[in-house]
C-alpha cells in the first residue's frame, strides 16, 4: 500500500514511524514532513492547507490511503474532496470536523445529544456578552468559536479579564473570523485527560487515555501551548471511568452524528475534565490525533496501525481487530525554542540527535526541524518530542530526560516536571 501522511509535526512523525513498521505499507509520503520524517518517508513540499494540490498528488501517485494529521485540512473539507474522486482519506468530512471547527456548534451538539459538558451560553453580539458578564460569577471561560491554534480559550478570574477577552476576540479580532461568535462557560475544576476513539460511524474502538501538559511553565503555569509533554497510561482514568466515557461520551456522540446524518470516519479526541463532584465533562472535541498525545499513544500500540486506519476510512472498522496495547508507560518530553508560545528564533543547529537515538525503547520524534547545509536545525516552536517507554513512569521519564540533556541547541527549553501528577499519585499508593 502507498500512504500519504498530511502534516509535518511530532504527531505526523509518530504516525509515519508506526506505519513504517506495518508489513502492509510499501511506501510512505509525507506532506510536508520534517527533517526526522525524511528518514522514513519521502517528503513532498505541499502544505496541509493546499488540499487540492494534495488531491492531485494522491491521484497521480496512486495513493491508497491519505492520513490527515492536523485539523485545518479536515475543517476545509479534504476528506469530501478526496471522496469525490474516489480517493480514501482518514479523517472526518467537513460536517464532522465542525466538532472541532466550531465550538458553538460542538457545545450545542453536546447539549442536544446529552453529552456531559460545562454549562454555557453562546454570543454573536458583544453587548450581550458584556451584559452576561456583569451578572456572572467567576472564574469563567471565554472561548472563540473557530480554530485558533489552541489559543482561543481564556480563563478569566474577574469581569475585567473576561471583558478584555471578549473585546480581543469580538472587536479586535485577535483570532480573525474565529472570534465572530464566542462561547462563555462555567469554569470546571479537576484533572484533565485526553481520550480517543477510532470510529467509522458505526463501530468505535476506544484507544488508551493520555494526559498532556498544555502550560509552558512548570507547575502547569503560564500560557497554553500545543502541549509540552504527555504520558500514557493516565492513571486518573480508571477502568470504571473509561467505561463511563464510552457510555456517556462516545456512544451518544455516535448516535448524535448518525441522527444528524453525518458520516464520521476518523479519530475523535475528547478533552475531558474529571471533576471531583460532577463526574466527567467534555471540555472540547478534536477531530484528529493529539500532538504530543500521538507520540505516546502510538509506541504503546502493539497492533498494526495501518489496517485500523484503512478500515476506518473505508467505513469497515469492524473488519479490523480491536487495537492491542502494551502495559508499559510511554512519556514524551517536548524540547521547545526559547520564547514559545510567543516569538522565538529559528535555524539553530541541533546537536546530539544520533547519540540520543542510541538509547533503547526510546525515540526522538521531530516537530519543528529542517535540514540546512547538511545540518538539522530548529524550524518551529516545538522542536522535538523525546519519547521513551518502559515498565514504570519513573523509568520512562528518566530516559526521556537523559535524552533532553544529550540534545543541545541554542535556546533549548523544556519542562522538568512532565508526569508530576501521576508520579505523586503513584508515590501515594
Ligand atoms: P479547549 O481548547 O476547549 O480544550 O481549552 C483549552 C484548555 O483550557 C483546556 O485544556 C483547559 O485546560 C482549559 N479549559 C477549557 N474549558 C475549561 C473549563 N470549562 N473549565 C476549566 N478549564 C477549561
Ligand atoms: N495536545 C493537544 C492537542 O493536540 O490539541
Amino acid at each position: 500500500m502507498h500512504v500519504l501522511v498530511v502534516g509535518g509535526g511530532g504527531r505526523e512523525h509518530a504516525l509515519v514511524w508506526k506505519l513504517s513498521q506495518s508489513p502492509a505499507v510499501e511506501k510512505i509520503f509525507c506532506a510536508p514532513g520534517n527533517a526526522g520524517i525524511a528518514s522514513l518517508a519521502e517528503c513532498v513540499p505541499i502544505k496541509p492547507e493546499e488540499i487540492e494540490k494534495l488531491r492531485e498528488f494522491a491521484r497521480e501517485n496512486g495513493i491508497d490511503l491519505t492520513i490527515v494529521g492536523p485539523e485545518a485540512p479536515l475543517a476545509a473539507g479534504i476528506t469530501d474532496l478526496f471522496q469525490d474522486e474516489g480517493l480514501l482519506s482518514f479523517g472526518p468530512c467537513r460536517e464532522g470536523a465542525r466538532l472541532e471547527g466550531s465550538k458553538v456548534w460542538a457545545k450545542q451538539f453536546m447539549q442536544e445529544h446529552g453529552i456531559p459538558t460545562a454549562r454555557f451560553e453562546t454570543f454573536q453580539e458583544q453587548e450581550e456578552a458584556y451584559r452576561f458578564l456583569e451578572r456572572a460569577s467567576y472564574p469563567l471561560v471565554v472561548k472563540a468559536d473557530g480554530l485558533a491554534a489552541g489559543k482561543g480559550v481564556i480563563v478569566a478570574t474577574d469581569f475585567q479579564e473576561a471583558a478584555q477577552a471578549v473585546r480581543s476576540m469580538m472587536e479586535e479580532r485577535a483570532f480573525g473570523t474565529a472570534g465572530e461568535s464566542i462561547v462563555i462557560e462555567e469554569f470546571l475544576q479537576g484533572e484533565e485527560v485526553s481520550v480517543f476513539a477510532l470510529t467509522d460511524g458505526e463501530t468505535f474502538y476506544p484507544l488508551v487515555p493520555v494526559q498532556d501538559h498544555k502550560a509552558i511553565y512548570e507547575g502547569d503555569r503560564g500560557p497554553n501551548t500545543g502541549g509540552m509533554g504527555a504520558y500514557s497510561p493516565a492513571p486518573v482514568l480508571t477502568e470504571e471511568l473509561a467505561a463511563e466515557v464510552s457510555r456517556k461520551v462516545f456512544e451518544p456522540l455516535l448516535r448524535g452524528l448518525k441522527k444528524e446524518g453525518i458520516v464520521y470516519r476518523g479519530v475523535i479526541f475528547g478533552g475531558l475534565m474529571i471533576t471531583p463532584d460532577r463526574g466527567i465533562k467534555v471540555l472540547e472535541f478534536n477531530v484528529r490525533f493529539g500532538d504530543p498525545e500521538a507520540q505516546v499513544l502510538l509506541p504503546r500500540l502493539r497492533s498494526d496501525l495501518f489496517p485500523l486506519l484503512y478500515e476506518t476510512a473505508r467505513g469497515n472498522l469492524a473488519a479490523a481487530a480491536p487495537p492491542e496495547w502494551s502495559s508499559q508507560t510511554a512519556v514524551c518530553v517536548v524540547l521547545a525554542s526559547q520564547g514559545y508560545p510567543g516569538d522565538y528564533e529559528k535555524g539553530k543547529e541541533i546537536r546530539g540527535l544520533e547519540k540520543a537515538q542510541e538509547l533503547e525503547n526510546a525515540t526522538v520524534f521531530h516537530a519543528g526541524t529542517a535540514f540546512k547545509d547538511n545540518r538539522t536545525v530548529t524550524a518551529g516552536g516545538r522542536v522535538l518530542g523525546l519519547t521513551a517507554w518502559g515498565a514504570s513512569l519513573k523509568e520512562s521519564l528518566e530516559k526521556a530526560y537523559q535524552m533532553a540533556q544529550i540534545i543541545e541547541f541554542d535556546g533549548k527549553y523544556y519542562r522538568r516536571d512532565i508526569g508530576h501528577r501521576a508520579l505523586r499519585r503513584s508515590d501515594n499508593e
